[in-house]
C-alpha cells in the first residue's frame, strides 16, 4: 500500500494530540512505519516560527501575517520531512495542516479564502491530505479548556474568546461539507477511550489493519 498523508485536526483542547500520538505508537506496534509530526513546526526551522507565532508579546496579529508565518513553516515541513517520509513508504499522521490555516485565519480572523488558497497554491502546490480525521466538540467546551488554569503554558491563540472558537468549529463543519469523502468527523467530548477507540478504528479501516490488531491493543 502506497504511504498515506492522514491529519488530525480540531479546536484546541479537543484532544487531537494526545489521540496522535497513542496512534502512532500503536500504528508501530501493529508493525507500520509511521511518522508523527505536527504544524506549527514540525523542522528546526518550523519549530522557530511556532515560538514566534504563538508568542503572546505580540498582542493580536493581523490574519494575514498568520497566514505567511504559517505557510513557511508549511512549506519547510512538507519538503523536510512529509514528502521524504511519504516518499520511503512511511506513513505521516500530522497534527494540523492547512485546514486549520482555513478554520482559524479564514474563518476564525476573516482572511479571504481565496488569499489562503492562493498561498497554499505557491507554498504548497495544493497539496491535500489524503485523508483527515476531525475531534470535534462544542466550542464552548473546547474554550473552557483553553482557558483552564491548570495548563501550564497560555499561548496567544489561547487567550482568544469563545466567538473564535465558534467561528473555528464553524470554519471546520464548512470544510466537512466542503469534503465529505476526506474528513472523518470523530465526536471527542465523550471519555477518552471511547474517542481512542474511534480513532482506531477509523485507521484500521484506511490503513488496510486487521480486526485483530484492535482487539489486542484493546487487552
Ligand atoms: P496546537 O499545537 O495544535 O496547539 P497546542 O499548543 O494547544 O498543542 O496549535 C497551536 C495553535 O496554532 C492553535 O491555537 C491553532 C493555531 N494554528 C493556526 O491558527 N493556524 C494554523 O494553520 C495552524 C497549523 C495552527
Amino acid at each position: 500500500m502506497q504511504a498515506k498523508f492522514i491529519t488530525f485536526e480540531g479546536l484546541d483542547g479537543s484532544g487531537k494530540s494526545t489521540h496522535l500520538e497513542r496512534a502512532a505508537d500503536w500504528l508501530e506496534t501493529s508493525g507500520l512505519s509511521c511518522r508523527a509530526t505536527k504544524e506549527p513546526g514540525g523542522t528546526p526551522l518550523g519549530d522557530a516560527l511556532r515560538g514566534v507565532f504563538l508568542d503572546p508579546s505580540w498582542g493580536a496579529l493581523d490574519g494575514t501575517v498568520e497566514s505567511l508565518v504559517i505557510f513557511a513553516s508549511r512549506r519547510q515541513h512538507l519538503l523536510e520531512v512529509i514528502e521524504p517520509a511519504l516518499a520511503a513508504g512511511t506513513h505521516v499522521l500530522c497534527d494540523r495542516f492547512t485546514d486549520s490555516t482555513v478554520a482559524y485565519q479564514g474563518h476564525g480572523r476573516g482572511v479571504a479564502l481565496d488569499l489562503i488558497e492562493r498561498i497554499d497554491a505557491i507554498a504548497t502546490g495544493g497539496r491535500v491530505p489524503d485523508h483527515t480525521l476531525l475531534f470535534d466538540l462544542p466550542a464552548e467546551e473546547a474554550h473552557r479548556r483553553g482557558q483552564s488554569t491548570s495548563r501550564e503554558v497560555v499561548d496567544r491563540l489561547d487567550a482568544e474568546d469563545l466567538a473564535f472558537y465558534r467561528r473555528v468549529r464553524e470554519g471546520y463543519s464548512r470544510l466537512v461539507g466542503a469534503h465529505p469523502d476526506r474528513f472523518t468527523t470523530i465526536d471527542s467530548s465523550g471519555p477518552a477511550e471511547r474517542t481512542w477507540r474511534r480513532v482506531q478504528q477509523v485507521l484500521a479501516e484506511l490503513l488496510g489493519l486487521e480486526e485483530r490488531s484492535l482487539v489486542t491493543d484493546a487487552g
